[in-house]
């Protein structure tokens, strides 16, 4: 399906504000892909069908990445790092999960985030609207904790050792029910985050040389939780967390092999699923199909 105007729009307001980086993706445009297996735990089987949460191993391709669009900004300058997982499920069919070391994201709306992009833009050309900037603020309280949570923002240590959330709530569908879930995916090798300041001085490209060097020792390895939503937990906000205690269900394991071209180009789609699990109604999450598809076609084109 073709991207909206909209969507268009947005990807285009961050080539304004980040630059265009021909070749690359414009959001998380540096990274490493990989190749890997998951091993489905069975044990959500009484919520849903989904072909990669039965007790089966399949293929995945796996990218992580540094956030920023700009692909030469220093490793610590993007604390917030992802890490995308295509599920093979057939011969024709993927699923996706794509998740950030962050368990909310700064905006609900993709009108928003428009609209922050166009402030920031105004920034960088020097002229700077302060008025604008002060009425967000007031408006829109999730702007307010976005600065708040940036004070403390922490960064892993490597791409390994961060805790990775899909942000979004999705369903988990069977006979009719419903079931509203979040991912966490947590690391085997355990958390392990630092200050920004701690990791300043690290050379360029410091994570993606040190994840090569981790899993040539041997693989890399995640759990993959669902997290149970409970009655009120919202499914349509990514700025909101659900709360800590909620019940989770172990869906597998992630295995993380060896460097990967095809998973470093692959499209990771946030909204492809499969039966048994289904996308919520979050704004954000349904924007994020086009915008994904138009950066896509726009990196394919100039990769030739
Ligand atoms: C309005 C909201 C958003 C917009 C417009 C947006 C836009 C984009 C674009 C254009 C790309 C590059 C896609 C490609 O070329 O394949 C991308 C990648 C990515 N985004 Fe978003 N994004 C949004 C929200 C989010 C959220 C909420 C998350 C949190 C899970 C997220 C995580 C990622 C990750 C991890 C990647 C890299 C995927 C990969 O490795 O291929 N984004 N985003």
């Amino acid at each position: 399906m073709e991207a909206s105007q909209k969507e268009q729009h947005a990807v285009n307001q961050i080539e304004e504000v980040f630059g265009e980086h021909k070749g690359y993706r414009r959001a998380h445009a540096r990274g490493a892909g990989y190749k890997g297996l998951f091993e489905g735990s069975g044990e959500a089987i009484g919520l849903t069908d989904a072909e990669h949460f039965k007790n089966t191993t399949i293929p995945v391709l796996v990218r992580f990445s540094h956030f920023s669009p700009d692909p030469t900004w220093a490793d610590a300058m993007s604390p917030v790092k992802g890490m995308a997982i295509q599920f093979k499920i057939g011969l024709e069919e993927v699923t996706n999960i794509v998740s950030v070391t962050s368990p909310v994201f700064f905006t609900r709306s993709p009108e928003r985030f428009v609209e922050m992009l166009e402030v920031s833009r105004s920034f960088q050309k020097g002229r700077p609207k302060l008025a604008e900037l002060a009425e967000l603020l007031t408006d829109f309280p999730e702007v307010r904790a976005m600065f708040s949570s940036m004070k403390k923002m922490t960064v892993p240590e490597s791409f390994a050792t961060g805790i990775y959330h899909s942000i979004h709530a999705f369903y988990f569908e069977k006979h009719g029910n419903k079931q509203a879930i979040k991912y966490v995916f947590e690391p085997d090798a355990g958390e392990d985050k630092r200050s920004i300041k701690d990791m300043k001085d690290l050379p360029f490209g410091y994570y993606e040389q040190e994840l090569a060097e981790r899993t040539a020792r041997s693989p890399v390895c995640f759990k993959l939780y669902a997290i149970i939503g409970e009655a009120g937990d919202p499914t349509d906000d990514p700025t909101r967390d659900w709360p800590k205690n909620r019940e989770r269900i172990f869906l597998g394991r992630l295995v993380i092999e060896a460097p990967d071209d095809e998973a470093e180009q692959a499209l990771y789609d946030p909204t492809v699923m499969t039966a048994g699990v289904s996308c919520s109604d979050d704004p954000i999450l349904q924007f994020r199909r086009g915008a994904y598809r138009h950066s896509y076609e726009k990196r394919t084109a100039e990769n030739g």
